[in-house]
């Protein structure tokens, strides 16, 4: 294991930073987990949601670090569950969400990614991948990536190999990697 990391990525989903750690490494930052139960807040923004839980990983760890938050943004259902993807996937899941969903399919998955540090306080960069909801689970992948189908393809996240090409949470890390080459 390396002594030293360029960032901290606090989270308690192993998926996402696995994710996270494999897009960053391609630009050269090394990332380290750490694993940690963040202040559950409930909030009506994702990026709001970010901010606040990267000040309380700042304030565990007091070293460089990112939060990443993320949603699933349903056009047919004005947002829902946007900031409560959380709530929805661990209460009604996928199951849940492909009841809901009927002729107006599309969706979008958003994410912040939030930084903070002694120097620059918090610095958020957002993303967003557009696509549809599946008519049905298609896939073994985690969250709602067996029911979001990004546009362009025919599979879900759950089917692809190259999320981490395309996914939001790509996007969203690579503008702060950028900013993290040039800060
Ligand atoms: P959070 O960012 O951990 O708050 O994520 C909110 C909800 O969306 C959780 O239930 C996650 O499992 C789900 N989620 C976040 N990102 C993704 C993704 O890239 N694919 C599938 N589900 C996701």
């Amino acid at each position: 294991m390396p002594m030293s990391y360029d960032v901290l990525f606090a989270s308690s989903n192993r998926n996402k930073f696995n994710e996270a750690k494999n897009i960053l490494s391609n630009y050269g930052i090394n990332l380290g987990f750490f694993k940690s139960r963040l202040k559950e807040i409930q909030a009506e923004s994702i990026k709001q949601i970010a901010a606040l839980k990267v000040n309380d990983a700042y304030r565990q760890c007091h070293k460089p670090v990112i939060v990443e938050d993320a949603g699933l943004f349903i056009e047919s259902l004005n947002g829902f569950p946007g900031p409560f993807s959380s709530y929805v996937f661990k209460t009604i899941g996928n199951s849940g969400i492909l009841r809901l969903v009927r002729t107006n399919r599309k969706a979008q998955f958003q994410s912040v990614v939030a930084y903070c540090d002694d120097k620059f306080g918090v610095v958020l960069f957002d993303a967003k991948v557009e696509g549809k909801i599946s008519k049905n689970s298609r896939g073994n992948g985690w969250g709602y990536d067996p029911v979001f189908i990004p546009t362009g393809q025919t599979k879900t996240f759950a089917m692809i190999s190259n999320k981490n090409e395309i996914s939001h949470r790509y996007k969203a890390l690579k503008k702060f990697s950028n900013w993290f080459a040039y800060r």
